[in-house]
């Protein structure tokens, strides 16, 4: 049991442990130029997920949600895509365009909640009931996306859920803390595949009882990758696009971000005099935090600038997928796009 009484803030700039705010430099300034350059000879855009690196979203046609991303790789007329975000955002975006080249900075940028789902175990478990309505969120490889009825963002997968078929046994991979959250939204039952984002589970109850207690004017943003007992103790719980709409339009002046620091960045940049702090404000033994990076996505953090120009000037690494995984994964991710379009 915390003793709120006893909780002391910690001095000094409280989002430094965990935050990078963009450094211009010379440096900075002459590898964003060798970009825009080879954006122009390729006929390129730059989508970037709203958990790069500052550099990186400074020099993007467009940073956003999962889902946002999604609706910018299924409408651009653009002849190449470069994709600053994980290996299964750039999937996508190749399933969506087969006949594009899509690059990514780092091939090896993966995802903790991708990997715990193995599309042959996924097809073992859903020939234990040929009722099942796969529903997959994004967060997924192109094998499992292949094999789901449809695919939900964290930003309409309320919206899709409630959509789904009402005859049908619904089974929600890989994240079991999304599924939850969608569960007690929706009230639709749903089983439950045991993944989890590496990352958002690192938050904890203690951390936010801390921050709650030592700055109570501030208003508690939770992704809903996090554990239902962090979700419980949010103002509002959200995908990272319906974040930044949340800060621009609410009238609290402060916030504690329960999500990938990258995000704070468009936050400040977009809501200016608000003031955004990274969770943990404080961790669990009530030290500093400053070696913290538990709030960064190791995986999100392999792109840097050096490896987006590299990408574009060698047209490589790029996105390659079996014509068939494209074709069975196209249908669900187009019902996602089309559901989502629905008022
Ligand atoms: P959204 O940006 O869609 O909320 O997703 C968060 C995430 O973890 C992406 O990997
Ligand atoms: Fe995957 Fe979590 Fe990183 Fe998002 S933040 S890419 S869910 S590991």
């Amino acid at each position: 049991m915390i003793d709120l009484a006893e909780v002391q803030p910690r001095t000094g700039d409280l989002t430094q442990p965990v935050f990078r705010e963009a450094r211009p430099s010379a440096q900075t300034e002459a590898l964003a130029g060798e970009i825009r350059e080879l954006k122009r000879q390729l006929n390129a855009v730059i989508l970037a997920h709203n958990y790069q690196v500052p550099e990186i979203q400074d020099v993007a046609d467009f940073v956003g949600d999962s889902l946002g991303l999604s609706q910018q790789a299924a409408s651009t007329d653009a002849d190449v895509i470069v994709f600053c975000g994980v290996h299964f955002m750039a999937e996508t975006a190749k399933i969506l365009n087969p006949g594009k080249l899509v690059l990514l900075p780092d091939l090896d940028a993966g995802c903790s909640l991708e990997a715990s789902c193995p599309a042959p175990k996924l097809a073992e478990l859903q020939a234990t009931n040929p009722n099942f309505y796969t529903i997959a969120y994004i967060n997924c490889s192109a094998a499992v996306k292949a094999l789901s009825d449809v695919i939900v963002t964290s930003g309409n997968a309320l919206k899709i859920v409630n959509a789904a078929p009402a005859d049908k046994d619904l089974l929600f991979v890989p994240d079991e803390n999304l599924g939850a959250w969608v569960m007690e939204q929706t009230g639709r039952p749903m089983t439950l595949w045991r993944g989890n984002c590496y990352a958002h589970v690192e938050f904890q109850r203690e951390q936010i009882l801390r921050a709650r207690a030592a700055y109570p004017d501030a208003q508690i943003i939770v992704h809903p990758e996090s554990l239902r007992e962090v979700r419980e103790l949010a103002d509002v719980v959200c995908s990272t696009e319906k974040m930044i709409t949340w800060c621009k339009t609410s009238p609290a002046r402060r916030f504690v971000i329960v999500t990938e620091s990258g995000i704070i960045h468009r936050m400040r940049k977009e809501c200016p005099g608000k003031e955004f702090l990274c969770a943990p404000v404080f961790d669990v033994m009530r030290m500093p935090t400053d070696n913290c990076r538990c709030s960064e996505c190791r995986y999100m953090k392999m792109n840097t600038l050096e490896k987006l120009r590299d990408c574009m000037a060698r047209r490589a690494p790029h996105l390659d997928l079996p014509a068939d995984i494209i074709a069975r994964a196209r249908l669900p991710i187009e019902r996602m796009l089309e559901i989502s379009a629905r008022p």
